[in-house]
């Protein structure tokens, strides 16, 4: 499938609106995720090998905000588990449209089903694991524990969320280096200054992210035993939670 080069932020705007994962997002998006996210790749094929790892014959694996379906791609690639089933779930049109042919296009032995729907919406049930894979940091902070919970009760014993965020840091300077180390990342990866400033602004008010200490807090609140940072760089981290046996 054509997927581009992203260049939305190379010309000067008029006004920055706010990101959407619209249409012109889906188009570029891998080139978009791999240019921004430190270890993006990386983290995309670990959380499909933990996947396989927690997966039990007859369970369910969700994959939440797939976007255009890696995390479930790379799922289907590693779960050996009989009778499973991969749900990726996104409440963009565009990406949802391009994941199903991305998912078609792949041959899997667990079956992906791609649901277009507001994740709060999902029921989760009969899960050996759940992916959020930089998807929490869209929601509402308001509606983050309540979310968290749902998924920490839909979950088996024994099953585990993986939670990748980017994060904030609790001083201000430390803060400003993780965000300097980050648009650095970008530079060398081909971003000029004008599109990394108005992509910051455009996600300013869209994006709103949590410290690990935030994070860690409202994991175990929800009942989480234990809470592992497995991957991190600069201000971007990945965080298994284990749901007691
Ligand atoms: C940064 S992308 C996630 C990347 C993807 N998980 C991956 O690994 O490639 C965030 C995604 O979350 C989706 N999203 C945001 N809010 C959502 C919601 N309330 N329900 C479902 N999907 C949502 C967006 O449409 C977008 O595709």
């Amino acid at each position: 499938m054509q997927s581009g080069k992203d260049a939305i932020y190379s010309q000067p705007l008029q006004q920055v609106e706010g990101f959407s994962f619209d249409q012109s997002v889906a188009q570029v998006f891998p080139d978009m995720i791999q240019r921004s996210v430190p270890g993006y790749n990386t983290i995309v094929d670990a959380i499909g090998q933990l996947c396989a790892r927690y997966a039990r014959d007859n369970s369910q694996i969700y994959d939440l905000g797939c976007s255009l379906g890696a995390v479930s791609l790379a799922a289907g690639r590693y779960v050996q588990a009989k009778d499973c089933k991969i749900i990726a779930v996104d409440n963009s049109e565009a990406m949802v449209e391009r994941c199903k042919r991305h998912v078609q296009a792949y041959k899997s032995t667990t079956p992906v089903e791609v649901q277009c729907d507001d994740l709060q919406n999902i029921v989760i049930r009969q899960a050996s694991s759940v992916v959020m894979n930089f998807t929490l940091q869209f929601i509402p902070p308001e509606q983050r524990q309540g979310i968290i919970q749902g998924i920490y009760d839909g979950l088996n014993p024994g099953g585990v969320l993986i939670l990748s965020e980017k994060l904030s840091h609790s001083t201000q300077e430390g803060n400003a280096l993780l965000v300097d180390l980050h648009h650095e990342f970008k530079r060398r990866n081909g971003y000029s200054e004008l599109e990394i400033s108005q992509k910051r602004s455009a996600l300013e008010d869209v994006m709103l992210t949590d410290s690990f200490e935030t994070h860690h807090q409202r994991l175990t609140q929800a009942g989480f035993c234990d809470i592992i940072l497995w991957f991190k760089c600069f201000n971007f981290a990945s965080l298994i939670a284990i749901k007691a046996k």
